[in-house]
């Protein structure tokens, strides 16, 4: 056969017919080839892996999508199709790096617990061993720092300054934090008008050891552990009347309800509410305030949520 010489001579004329019927079958052959990777490829993406559990494949597109690798990979290794997967990525309080623990979790409760309550309680650590959870309490968070059984403050942690409470606003000398002193005055000032009580600190700042007493005093449930004790901050108060000044009959009085609706415009939330003592297990206090700003505040008070809850998603999501 004779080289071709001119690559333009081939394509004369007597050709030409060819270069149709080639280029076509040269370019088939080439989809072909792509579409085969393009499947190879698919059956290795974790999207198909995930669809082949028995996931419908739009919530495999969006588990595969929304994952992190180790988490799709956990997933995968499963081997079986989990019904809570998918719904939970929708939750509102969904944290992502929370994932596999919510659904280790919903393992361990009773069957029918609402997704929001498996949410709020992986999210605040309640699906962990106490003991291996506990961390420091981040204190440069001022306002906002989180004391709990399982964020703890030194024995040797104080606030920098305390301001003295009215002598006409407490039965014995308190302390708080200046600007708790001062969002009480203004809270006390406008439920006087509102209502014609007048509002009382029973109990502000709390050293570790005076919560050591705290503690052995007060029946089960209603005082921390020293050093899980907002009192120690400054940042909390216990809060009753003076025509009401047992906690109890304060709760249901005028002045105990208009202070639980109206405190969060004063900076302060009722840290121990109701509603979720019954899913997070801690004892309903509605005398006990945290002053925490008011932003957060009006957040905690318009989500209805715990300050736990709040911290967990809008202060610490991402961190690991
Ligand atoms: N009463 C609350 C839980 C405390 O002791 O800090
Ligand atoms: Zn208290």
């Amino acid at each position: 056969m004779t080289p071709i010489k001119d690559f333009k001579q081939y394509f004369n004329r007597d050709h030409l017919w060819m270069t149709g019927p080639v280029a076509v079958a040269a370019l088939l052959v080439l989809l072909v080839l792509v579409k085969s990777c393009q499947g190879i490829v698919y059956l290795n993406s974790n999207e198909c892996k995930i669809y082949k559990l028995g996931y419908p494949i739009e919530e495999a597109r969006v588990l595969a999508a929304t994952l992190r690798d180790a988490q799709a990979d956990s997933l995968i290794a499963r081997q079986e199709h989990d019904t809570l997967a998918y719904p939970i990525l929708s939750e509102r309080y969904f944290i992502l790096k929370n994932f596999d623990r919510y659904l280790a979790f919903n393992k361990k409760v009773e069957t029918g617990t609402p997704l929001s309550n498996i949410i709020a309680l992986v999210n605040i650590g309640a699906d962990q061993d106490r003991e291996s959870y506990a961390v420091p309490c981040d204190t440069s968070k001022g306002p906002l720092m989180l004391v709990n059984g399982r964020h703890y403050l030194d024995e040797n942690y104080k606030p920098d300054s305390l301001a003295t409470f009215s002598k006409s606003y407490c039965y014995e000398d308190q302390k708080a934090q200046r600007v708790v002193v001062d969002a009480f005055m203004a809270m006390q000032k406008a439920c006087k008008e509102q209502t014609d009580a007048q509002l009382m600190v029973n109990s502000a700042y709390r050293s570790y050891e005076d919560q050591i007493g705290t503690y052995k005093r007060n029946p089960k449930g209603y005082a921390a552990r020293a050093g899980s004790s907002e009192h120690q901050t400054g940042f909390a108060i216990d809060v009753t009347s003076r025509q009401h000044p047992m906690r109890w009959p304060f709760d249901t009085s005028e002045e105990g309800v208009w202070m639980r609706e109206h405190c969060h415009e004063y900076g302060f939330i009722l840290r121990y509410p109701k509603k979720q003592s019954q899913v997070f297990g801690f004892a309903y206090e509605p005398w006990h305030l945290r002053y925490v700003g008011l932003e957060t505040a009006k957040r905690v008070h318009d989500e209805d949520i715990t300050f736990d809850e709040y911290y967990a998603y809008y202060l610490d999501k991402e961190t690991e």
